[in-house]
């Protein structure tokens, strides 16, 4: 017998235990409570009103999973929690922590998705959008984008630029992040009207109104405008789609961009096989459960798209977190 192979197993299988002790202390919010200065489990279940034994016996997980330290009976923040999980900071994630919390739902259906292979993220009785399920979910994604605007700012040379579409740009992280360093740029961010009503609120709480606007619509259906943008940013989008879905966006792209533009894809690139990387492969049962026809994509397929399309020069750029970029230019 192999004990290390049954470790593996367990680890595996007990692995949403983690999850759900870094969702609930994400939602009591406690790592900004403990602050800076740290707290013992009394004061900490006192501010947050909850019980006592229990709050500690989650404090003492959270240590083991290297999100908080204590000594004697002080509870302290570590240094990916000040910088992740305290509200206040730049890079917080907690946006998105609950947004993995809110899937927990659908991905307990995962074995219904297997058997029927359609989605179990749609409640047929419940009709319209779920406003604050929308708002977490974009909000999620200004987590993520945050983080990665600096370093796409830089691999993507963003400041030859001027003109950017910011095609499915959510809420406008990356388009404002971009305008913010190249004074030069005019940026359009395109989204569902829905949504687009949260961009507007996140242009002008920044104070990018100036450099950039935002677009309501829906690029399976709508026009992206003739030869407008020297670099369209498709950020995140292909996943919730088909192949010929994602062929239209790309020809909508294509006739969006001027000549020498690039379109920018940005995706949980998979291999030939699709059986890697890790997130890659489980992000598209993530899509099987909360779309219709999409999924995790290899890179050939997207370049397939790209060729066809007329686009030429493809390239690609890994990244330092999950995602990797596909970029092809309107010669
Ligand atoms: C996963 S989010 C990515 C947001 C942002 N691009 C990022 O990378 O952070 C996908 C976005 O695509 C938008 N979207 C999905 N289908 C769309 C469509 N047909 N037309 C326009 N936007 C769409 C969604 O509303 C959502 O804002």
């Amino acid at each position: 017998m192999n004990n290390k192979d049954v470790q593996y197993l367990n680890d595996l299988s007990y692995g949403y235990w983690k999850s759900q002790a870094l969702f609930v202390a994400s939602e009591l919010d406690l790592f900004t409570l403990i602050g800076v200065r740290g707290k013992s489990g009394k004061v900490i279940a006192k501010k947050l009103g909850t019980h006592l034994r229990a709050t500690e016996m989650l404090l003492n997980a959270l240590v083991s999973l290297k999100l908080l330290t204590k000594s004697r009976d002080i509870f302290n923040n570590t240094a990916v929690s000040r910088r992740c999980l305290m509200k206040d900071s730049p890079a917080y994630q907690g946006d998105r922590i609950q947004h993995f919390h809110n899937m927990w739902d659908y991905w307990s259906k995962l074995s219904t998705a297997v058997k029927t292979g359609k989605p179990t993220a749609y409640d047929n009785a419940k009709r319209g959008v779920d406003k604050q399920r929308l708002r977490e979910f974009i909000k999620a994604m200004h987590n993520n984008a945050s983080v990665q605007a600096d370093e796409l700012y830089i691999k993507l040379q963003i400041k030859k630029y001027s003109r950017l579409l910011d095609l499915a740009g959510g809420q406008g992280t990356y388009a404002v992040k971009f305008a913010e360093k190249n004074r030069n740029l005019k940026a359009v961010v395109f989204d569902l009207p829905d949504v687009i009503k949260i961009t507007r609120e996140h242009i002008k709480e920044s104070g990018m109104t100036g450099q950039i606007t935002a677009k309501a619509g829906n690029c399976l259906e709508d026009s992206l405008g003739k030869e407008l943008y020297d670099i369209v940013l498709v950020s995140h989008l292909l996943h919730a789609y088909d192949a010929s879905e994602n062929q239209k966006i790309l020809k909508k792209c294509w006739d969006s961009l001027m000549k020498d533009g690039i379109v920018v894809i940005q995706e949980f690139i998979l291999n030939p096989s699709k059986t890697m990387p890790l997130f890659g492969t489980l992000f598209s049962l993530n899509m099987l459960m909360g779309t219709h026809n999409g999924s995790s994509f290899s890179a050939i397929e997207i370049k397939e798209w790209l060729k066809r399309a007329g686009f030429k020069g493809l390239k690609r750029i890994d990244l330092g977190m999950d995602s990797g970029l596909i970029i092809g230019c309107k010669l």
